[in-house]
């Protein structure tokens, strides 16, 4: 019995991934841009032959769709591999509304790797988490990094890619947390939706692709005028691409709003914020770290809660 141990960070997309043009791999319609955000973490440790399969989450049994995922994962990666444990837990609290599918699918596909021996390259790792989560192939690299959407139709070439480590840029992710009161549409189920009856949608594709080579270049540079007019306009056409769904798809709450204002008002103010939201009402706003502490106050007038989180390292092995 091997084990081994590894953690990841979740990443919040800049330039937005929303549509899947091949649903069994999880190929992307539309290249993605994103960065990968510290001190959250998913802690996953993985045990290569064990009595039978079982996995927990947060210390709980998980739920047969999530056990599911994961296995299914493993058996991808090792066809006829033994009985396997899974231990996965996340040092942030869920209701935060951060990815952490990304993060666990990235820390899992590592620490897999791992317990199993070893031997794959980051780039196929990179492409195993993809089918667990799309976003997660993102989470495998630290600081700033792209998805292409490839052309690939197996997905060799769609996986995600470093543009630059954390330490290249000191800016700010600063996330409102606001209650939406309800259970959300998974982005699977929303993207599948999208892509199926909103007229919008090839509209959406056409802009989210020019996007990421304008952002691409924004990071380069560090100016984050630029970059933060990219990222919020992505957001917004990605959601309005919903709007247009039949029946229509919204995660904005009133909170949301709330916060996308207050953005907007401290912009008025000559204070560099830019906001995104995702498959969810809270509203993530990117500044430089120096004005980390005037955003989160504002913030926290429309929000239940703020974090601040900065740029974080790649996904690692702790314990092998
Ligand atoms: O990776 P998934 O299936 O959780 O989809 C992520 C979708 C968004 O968070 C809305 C956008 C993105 O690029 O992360």
């Amino acid at each position: 019995m091997r084990t081994a141990t590894a953690t990841a960070h979740p990443n919040i997309a800049l330039c937005k991934y929303w549509g899947k043009r091949d649903r069994g791999r999880n190929l992307p319609t539309n290249g993605s841009l994103s960065l990968t955000l510290a001190p959250f973490q998913t802690t996953t440790t993985v045990r290569w032959g064990a009595p039978v399969d079982a996995a927990t989450l947060d210390g709980r049994a998980a739920s047969t769709d999530e056990a599911r995922k994961m296995f299914a994962l493993l058996d991808r990666m090792h066809p006829g591999r033994p009985p396997v444990a899974i231990d996965t837990a996340n040092s942030f609290p869920t209701a935060a509304g951060l990815a952490s599918s990304a993060s666990g699918f990235a820390a899992l596909v590592l620490a897999a790797d791992a317990a199993a021996g070893g031997g794959r390259s980051l780039e196929e790792l990179a492409r195993l988490a993809r089918v667990g989560s799309g976003s997660a192939t993102r989470s495998l690299h630290g600081g700033w990094v792209e998805w292409p959407r490839g052309t690939d139709p197996e997905g060799r070439d769609s996986h995600g890619v470093p543009l630059a480590p954390a330490e290249h840029w000191d800016v700010r992710m600063v996330v409102a947390v606001v209650r939406a009161g309800r259970k959300e549409t998974g982005s699977t189920e929303g993207m599948n939706h999208t892509v199926a009856t909103s007229p919008f949608f090839p509209a959406w594709v056409d802009a989210a692709e020019a996007d990421v080579p304008e952002a691409r270049d924004a990071v380069r540079t560090r100016d984050l005028e630029r970059l933060g007019a990219i990222m919020e306009r992505s957001a917004m056409r990605m959601h309005g691409s919903m709007l247009g769904a039949d029946p229509w798809l919204c995660y904005f709450a009133p909170g949301s709003l709330l916060a996308l204002h207050a953005v907007r008002g401290l912009r008025r103010d000559g204070v560099g914020a830019w906001a995104t939201m995702d498959a969810g009402p809270n509203v993530k706003v990117l500044c430089e770290s120096n004005d980390a502490a005037r955003v989160a106050a504002e913030l926290s007038e429309a929000a239940e809660r703020v974090e601040v989180l900065a740029p974080g390292g790649p996904a690692h092995v702790t314990v092998a």
